[in-house]
């Protein structure tokens, strides 16, 4: 079988290999259908974010996979021909308090690892093995759209800390603001409008794919933060640009930060945001991965939406012989994946 290989911060060592697999007793083997490529991938390949499994001088990249079970141990639950995304972190060996309960999504001492990200081989490769517990089974008729799992599962997390945080001020949720549009912030509509709430979303394009994906959802578009008049209870940050922090800190009783700023310069505070965080109750609450239960929440919320919206978010397909191709942004790429078959 083949697979990817990537050293961190040398795109120009990127290749495809010959590689082994050998099937894991107790795991799933699994045919990789797809691998979705996020900002995180282009750091790694590009910047040299990541770190290499021990030993190694390169990683199997991407960690939003879609596959096919070609075997699993008896009663693991899984069979033959389901078809499943692979969970990215793993827990810490330690463990922390929070990996002790599988909540690896909020390790506590960072010695988690992550697939394709960090010290463990990622889902770019046409046979993977997962241990069952890491496995997530799909809807059979997602299709490709199987591969937007990953990204829907820190969506969904995103979502179930919005709700927890409104829980705790008696928060009625009726609207969202959501800024950027890319697949993190388009999937954060899909669930917002699934949770029958009024969802407002920002991002810089005016035209294109971006907006009619947003149109088509019921939710409402705007290429200007400023031209959203409508009052919003919870907003989810998708861009990390600290303007749009600020807004929707100011706006919104509950906010939600999925994007990291990539910034390392300070950035000036607005202090009305803090009187309203200790006079109103609001409050700014990051989120990063998911754990078990939101890749669950992430695999129905998916299988409850629209096919063809879902397909439209996959704009680009690459053959894995040229995933480097992927690395090139297009200006109307959402969600672009790799063909591992
Ligand atoms: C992934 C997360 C991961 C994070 C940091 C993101 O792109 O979706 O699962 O925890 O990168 O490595």
């Amino acid at each position: 079988m083949r697979a990817a290989e990537v050293v961190p911060g040398k795109p120009a060592a990127s290749r495809v290999v010959d590689r082994e697999v050998v099937p894991v007793d107790g795991e799933l083997l699994v045919e990789g259908l797809l691998a979705g490529l996020c900002g995180t991938d282009v750091e790694i390949i590009r910047d040299g974010f990541g770190v290499l499994p021990p030993g190694r001088d390169h990683i199997v990249p991407f960690h939003e996979s879609l596959g096919r079970v070609l075997s699993a141990p008896e009663d693991s639950g899984f069979y033959e021909g389901d078809l499943v995304a692979g969970v990215v972190r793993r827990p810490d060996p330690e463990p922390c308090p929070a990996c002790a309960v599988d909540a690896w999504d909020f390790c506590r001492n960072g010695k988690y690892t992550e697939r394709g990200i960090k010290e463990l081989d990622g889902y770019g490769m046409q046979r993977w093995t997962v241990p069952p517990k890491f496995a997530v089974k799909l809807d059979p008729t997602l299709g490709d759209a199987g591969v937007l799992t990953e990204p829907a599962s820190v969506v969904a997390k995103a979502w179930a800390t919005a709700s927890a945080v409104a829980a705790r001020s008696h928060l009625p949720v009726r609207s969202a603001l959501i800024t950027g549009a890319g697949p993190i912030g388009l999937l954060a509509a899909l669930l917002g409008v699934q949770r029958g709430l009024a969802v407002h979303v920002v991002d810089r394009v005016t035209d294109g794919r971006k907006p009619d994906l947003v149109t088509t959802l019921g939710a409402t578009y705007y290429p200007d933060l400023a031209k959203v008049t409508a009052e919003v209870d919870v907003a989810i940050e998708c861009t990390g640009a600290a303007p749009l922090i600020w807004e929707c800190a100011r706006r919104a009783s509950v906010t939600v930060l999925a994007g990291l700023t990539g910034e390392h310069d300070p950035v000036p505070l607005d202090p009305g945001v803090f009187d309203g965080m200790v006079l109103r109750n609001k409050a700014i609450v990051g989120t990063v991965n998911a754990g078990l239960p939101d890749y669950l929440a992430a695999a129905e919320a998916l299988s409850g939406a629209s096919r063809p919206w879902l397909h439209g978010l996959i704009t680009r397909r690459v053959p894995l012989d040229r995933f480097t191709d992927a690395l090139e942004r297009r200006p109307d790429d959402v969600k672009v994946v790799v063909d591992l078959a």
